[in-house]
This record gives structure tokens, C-alpha cells and sequence, in this order.
């Protein structure tokens, strides 16, 4: 939906003021406007840019504070940029029971992330997630590719370190 209201231009500094007055005039004095203004942000850029919630701020006339407490209550919004890789990892029942945590601390010891973050190189980020349909392949984790999630499935604590170095530098993966 965020894409309608917020298309590319020449001028990156003029076109993202236009494209948030826009966004703002769409949604202002609607039900919900702030949250749903936020939407479109996060579906544009994948997350909510500081600049872009300082602009969307003035032009709802709501404090900063308020874009802040809407934004790190719901899990929905980031406010980083979104890695090359995202790496999920299922943690629902099934997944939680075949070893999942350990698939987490080991992600998070070897990237350095938790949950929601993204490396500083800007190539990996780690989510939990909930079922994703295919308990009997727990513990199961995706890594989004161009043409999809691809599944690991029935992963044992140490092949998570060879999935990570598939994605590695290029971030090009050498698919087998
Ligand atoms: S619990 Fe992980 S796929 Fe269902």
C-alpha cells in the first residue's frame, strides 16, 4: 500500500519531504493515522528512517516521542535498516522442542545479534518467527533468497555456521 503514496524521484532530499507530506495528507485526521502512515514507511524502506519519522512527526503534528513508543511496541516496525540475509528462525512448539535456542545462540554468538538486529556490515539479519507450517522438518530456519525463503530443515546446532558462510561476501549463495 506504501508504494502508491511514496514512489522514487530525482531529488532524494525534495522527494522524500513531498513523499512523507503526501503520506501525511493521506492519512491525516483518519482513524489510526499515525500507525498506518508508519506502514507505508516500513513497507517503502523496509524500516523506519530517523529523518523520515522526524518529517512524518512535524507534518502529523505528533510528538517524535509518540512516532518512538508506536514504533518499539510493535515488532512489525524496525528501526534499521533490514539486512541482506534475513535468517529466520522458528520458534514455535515443535521447532522450540528439536533445539531452536540453540540454533538462536549460536546465530547469536557467531553474528553478534540478537533478535531484530542487523550485523553492522549490513548482510545478515536475525528474526524469530512463529510456526512456519513444516513442524516435521524441525527445527527449521529460512534465509530469503531472490526467488524465495529457502527452508533448512532438521538443523543441528553446527550446520548453522556453514548456512551462514553460504551467504557470506557477495552474499551470493552458492546453491547446490
Ligand atoms: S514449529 Fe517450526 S515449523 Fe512449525
Amino acid at each position: 500500500m506504501g508504494k502508491k503514496t511514496l514512489t522514487k524521484a530525482d531529488n532524494p532530499a525534495e522527494t522524500q519531504d513531498q513523499m512523507i507530506a503526501d503520506l501525511a495528507d493521506k492519512w491525516r485526521d483518519k482513524k489510526g493515522s499515525l500507525i498506518m502512515a508508519l506502514h507505508d514507511v516500513q513497507d517503502h524502506y523496509g524500516y523506519v528512517p530517523r529523518d523520515v519519522a522526524r518529517k512524518l512527526a512535524h507534518e502529523l503534528d505528533v510528538p517524535l516521542a509518540r512516532i518512538y513508543e508506536v514504533v518499539t511496541f510493535y515488532n512489525y516496525f524496525k528501526l534499521t535498516p533490514p539486512g541482506k540475509h534475513r535468517i529466520s528462525v522458528c520458534m514455535g512448539t515443535a521447532c522450540y522442542l528439536k533445539g531452536a535456542p540453540e540454533l538462536i545462540e549460536e546465530i547469536e554468538s557467531l553474528l553478534g545479534v540478537k533478535e531484530g538486529q542487523t550485523t553492522s556490515d549490513g548482510l545478515y539479519q536475525m528474526d524469530v518467527v512463529r510456526c512456519l507450517g513444516c513442524c516435521g522438518l524441525a527445527p527449521v530456519l529460512t534465509v530469503n533468497e531472490e526467488e524465495g525463503d529457502k527452508v533448512y530443515a532438521k538443523i543441528p546446532r553446527k550446520q548453522v555456521a556453514e548456512i551462514i558462510a553460504k551467504y557470506s561476501k557477495s552474499g551470493e549463495n552458492e546453491k547446490k
